[in-house]
């Protein structure tokens, strides 16, 4: 339907603009804690809240420290945190059977979080990027990313992570066939209930550049993920994997990075009316930080501004790195 205004001056468009009342009254979408899922790195030792240079304001913690994390993040609304581990190099080979260790950082910084809050949502990551000697998301063979072999670790990699208690596993690898298997693998193991939110529409993005330095994945990566991370020209193919990944039995699609895909956003909100998120990914962070440490924009603003652009879209949610920040000022 098109709205109808009607000629100047019996509309004056300004008279809904004129109070911070009338505007409030008047506002179409909101931003609160509850829209946020938030990133947070893992790493061994004790005590340690590393800062990652390329990503100004974000730390790797150590696990001993991840449930104080959590108390912090709950208390400010914030309803779940999403874990990505920086594992030691020594541990990262071509089979990548770390990925799948009971007692890897990912899964012990779960248990952390579980026994400090138990009403957090932790959510993990299914990709072999982390363990991979290659860097890759997939096994590498004779420079091939392979899909089906890996797709049987990422299924090893998802039933660990349920095992140690996770409540949503966010699949980040963009294999063919990983939501059917992985779906179908928690169901025969008991953990019918853990939700998978697809990273369904992923982009092979420079925007990911400062979480590769923060999971040690930079040095690592030979090439680049164009075979299996879409092409940024395209927006009919996200469509295509968002409706394959809703019929495999993925429960909620994200699209990622978020800013420069919020029409993917739009658009997926649209066709398929199914729970949509959006990644607002390192380099989004990174380059927001950088401006607003050098004065050249208003930190705050542009952080609350940048998020409510994705409710705006059409999301239900947003994984950002601005998580605590934007809650303490939303909560407050
Ligand atoms: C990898 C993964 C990536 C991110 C989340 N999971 C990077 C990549 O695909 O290279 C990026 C997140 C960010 O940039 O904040 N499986």
């Amino acid at each position: 339907m098109k709205p109808t205004v009607a000629a100047f001056p019996a509309t004056r468009l300004r008279r809904l603009r004129r109070t911070p009342a009338i505007r409030a009254l008047v506002q179409e979408n909101t931003l609160t804690p509850a829209d946020f899922i938030w990133p947070v790195f893992v790493r061994e030792g004790e005590g340690i809240e590393e800062p990652i240079p390329s990503m100004p304001g974000v730390v790797r913690r150590s696990v001993d420290l991840i449930g104080q994390a959590a108390r912090e993040a709950h208390a400010l609304g914030i309803p779940a945190i999403c874990l990505f581990p920086y594992t030691d190099p020594a541990l990262k080979t071509e089979d990548c059977a770390e990925a799948w260790n009971p007692d890897n950082l990912s899964n012990r910084a779960t248990r952390a979080i579980k026994e400090a809050v138990p009403d957090i949502a932790v959510m993990t990551d299914v990709a072999l990027d982390p363990y991979n000697i290659n860097g890759h998301d997939g096994f590498v063979e004779d420079g091939v990313i392979v899909n089906d072999r890996t797709v049987e670790a990422l299924v090893k990699q998802a039933l660990s992570q349920a095992e140690a208690g996770v409540d949503i596993i966010g699949p980040s690898d963009m294999m063919d066939g990983r939501i059917g298997a992985l779906r179908s693998a928690l169901e025969g193991a008991g953990h019918q209930d853990v939700l998978l939110l697809s990273y369904a529409a992923k982009y092979a993005s420079g925007f990911y550049g400062p979480f590769r330095d923060a999971v040690g994945a930079s040095g690592a990566l030979k090439g680049d993920k164009s075979t299996y991370q879409m092409n940024p020209a395209n927006t009919d193919e996200a469509l295509r994997l968002i409706e394959r990944d809703l019929q495999e039995g993925a429960d909620m699609i994200m699209v990622k990075p978020g800013m420069p895909y919020l029409d993917i956003c739009r658009r997926a909100k649209e066709v398929f009316a199914a729970p949509t998120f959006a990644y607002q990914v390192s380099g989004e962070y990174a380059m927001l930080q950088a401006a607003a440490q050098n004065g050249w924009l208003d930190g705050e603003k542009v952080m609350l501004e940048s998020l409510m652009a994705f409710k705006r879209a059409g999301c239900d949610g947003i994984l950002t790195y601005f998580a605590p920040a934007a809650a303490e000022i939303l909560g407050g």
